[in-house]
């Protein structure tokens, strides 16, 4: 499969298995995030593994009660430390969210290559989970995501929820389309 067939396939998924990710394949998810670009290379993140089933369901409950996180074995956040990301973006601030999101991106597509599900976690309560998982004061979660097998069989390769913007509206010629 090419990698634009598997950002074609890929699609979020809420209902897992409780199968474990073996450790070859969980090997590549985590090689996904370390090639990850970043601004200058800094590489300014961790990314936390969350396996333990007790922490899981506290980290959900934390993500706004979306308690489906916690049948995935695995829980995924992705940290980064802003005071070690380039600082001049575009002139206006630091990289943090954008080297982490890259690095994220990275995971769901290698994930969706092996047949594993995730999805994107942005409702969640930043206090609460650091708290949950001892993380220090000047460093940001930046999103998390379960990564397991779907629950739905064929999960992966419906085209569900794929409605997507039409190309004339998001990629004007030239200048920005008003
Ligand atoms: C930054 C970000 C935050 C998101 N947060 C959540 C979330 O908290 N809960 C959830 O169920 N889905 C969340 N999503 C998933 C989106 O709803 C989903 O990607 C979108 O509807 C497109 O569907 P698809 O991923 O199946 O293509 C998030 C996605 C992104 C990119």
């Amino acid at each position: 499969m090419s990698v634009l067939d598997i950002i074609r396939l890929r699609r979020s998924i809420r209902e897992y298995l409780p199968r474990e990710i073996l450790p070859d394949v969980k090997e590549k998810l985590l090689e996904s995030l370390r090639f990850a670009p970043s601004a200058c290379n800094n590489q300014p993140w961790q990314f936390i593994l969350i396996a333990d089933p007790q922490r899981r369901k506290q980290v959900a409950a934390a993500c706004n009660r979306q308690m489906w996180m916690a049948d995935a074995p695995l829980i995924i956040a992705g940290c980064g430390m802003p005071h070690e990301a380039y600082q001049y973006m575009g002139g206006y601030g630091n990289s943090i969210e954008i080297d982490v999101a890259i690095a994220f991106d990275h995971l769901t597509l290698v994930a969706a290559e092996e047949g594993l599900g995730t999805c994107w976690i942005g409702a969640f309560d930043e206090k609460a989970v650091k708290k949950i998982l001892d993380i220090p004061k000047d460093v940001r979660i930046i999103a998390l995501t379960p990564v397991g097998y779907p629950a739905e069989k064929g999960a992966l390769t419906k085209r569900l929820n794929k409605k997507r913007k039409d190309p004339l509206e998001i990629f004007p010629k030239e200048l920005w389309h008003s």
